[in-house]
């Protein structure tokens, strides 16, 4: 046997154990070229049979000939086997057990404050209330000048107003198309009387914001109801029966109840609405500064002007108006401490009301 032949031969024995030890069609790949490339293994010596002697060079060619196809399809058995463990493994790994019990669902639940709103809307449906939405962005006609709050005028300074379209970019500045985002939900009761004909009886809970410095109180972002009713003979005695039924049932029947003179431009004569401290139960504590009481609303008789701007003809129709804020009533509900949590949207604090109460 020639040299040549010999190397043939090692190379065969070579080829095979690496072949052998390929653990997938990446190495498989690579030893093929490494041995068919153009100065492959095998490449190289099929080039020195041009060297060997022309007696030995048919055997040699013939067992040259012999090496490549054996290895040829060696590679091609071994990429067989190679590929079909492949995917049995992953057919294996992706396979679905369709007798495993399904995971629970994680269902979720109302936020404290709009369990709030709920309830308000159950106990005024129950008063004959229907509920009446607006919009979130308002105009300063709808928001200020309809009930009866001119450009200017000092009770602007109650309402510090985030403007939608700012002028000279400050959202304290208003732009000439007087879009705002409304700071009240008051604007709604003219909505309200445009679009209905009395008897009215509404409540219009909803998103609103104002500019203000966010701290353990105050918010930028919160929740009112509105109440409204209009019609012949509504009276400030009707307003006050209404509010005191209101606060026992939502508080319990042991709540008392007081008004107090108020100030808005679109109700007069305006109230404070108090109930007893829903902490000390009126005995005077750090909650109710002392005083046994806390106001939860404010209100009034609709002022004739608003009623016109309303469309309503106040020598002929009367009506009350009250507006609460949900977001004072939800932190004393539960004794939370900071009305930032509200808005924290962190599941921590929300995943305590999983009742929704
Ligand atoms: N809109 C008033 C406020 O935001 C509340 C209110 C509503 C007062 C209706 C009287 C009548 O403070």
């Amino acid at each position: 046997m020639t040299e040549l032949a010999d190397r043939l031969h090692q190379l065969q024995t070579d080829a095979l154990a690496e072949l052998a030890a390929a653990a997938d069609a990446r190495a498989v790949g690579g030893l093929r070229a490494s041995l068919f490339g153009r100065s492959g293994r095998l490449t190289t010596l099929l080039h020195d049979l041009a060297d060997e002697d022309p007696t030995e060079r048919p055997a040699t060619g013939m067992l040259a000939n012999a090496v490549r196809d054996a290895l040829e399809a060696a590679i091609t058995d071994r990429l067989a086997v190679l590929v079909e463990a492949d995917a049995g493994a992953r057919l294996a790994d992706e396979a679905i057990d369709m007798s495993a019990p399904s995971r629970p669902w994680r269902v979720g639940h109302l936020h404290p404050t709009m369990t709030v709103e709920r309830d308000l809307r159950e106990i005024f449906h129950a008063f004959g209330f229907e509920v009446f939405e607006g919009p979130e962005i308002e105009t300063d006609a709808m928001n200020f000048e309809a009930l009866n709050i001119p450009p200017d005028h000092p009770s602007r300074d109650l309402w510090d107003t985030l403007y939608v379209s700012e002028a000279d970019g400050d959202p304290r500045q208003p732009a000439a198309d007087g879009t705002i985002l409304r700071t009240h939900t008051s604007p709604v009761q003219i909505r309200a009387m445009r679009a209905l004909t009395p008897p009215i009886r509404v409540i219009t809970p909803g998103r609103c914001f104002r500019y203000e410095a966010v701290d353990a109180s105050h918010g930028f972002e919160f929740f009112q109801v509105e109440g409204l009713v209009v019609d012949r003979d509504t009276s400030l005695a009707d307003l006050k029966g209404m509010l005191e039924e209101f606060a026992r049932t939502l508080y319990g029947e042991a709540t008392r109840t007081r008004f107090r003179p108020g100030y808005y431009p679109f109700t007069e004569p305006s109230v404070a609405f108090d109930v007893s401290c829903l902490v000390c139960g009126g005995s005077g504590c750090a909650a109710c500064g002392r005083s046994g009481w806390m106001t939860i609303l404010g209100a009034g008789m609709v002022h004739p002007t608003v009623l016109r701007a309303g469309g309503i003809d106040p020598d002929e129709f009367q009506g009350y108006a009250f507006g609460m804020g949900l977001d004072r009533i939800t932190l004393l509900r539960h004794g939370i401490p900071d009305l930032r949590l509200l808005m924290s949207a962190d599941l921590r604090f929300l995943e305590q009301f999983p009742a929704g109460r």
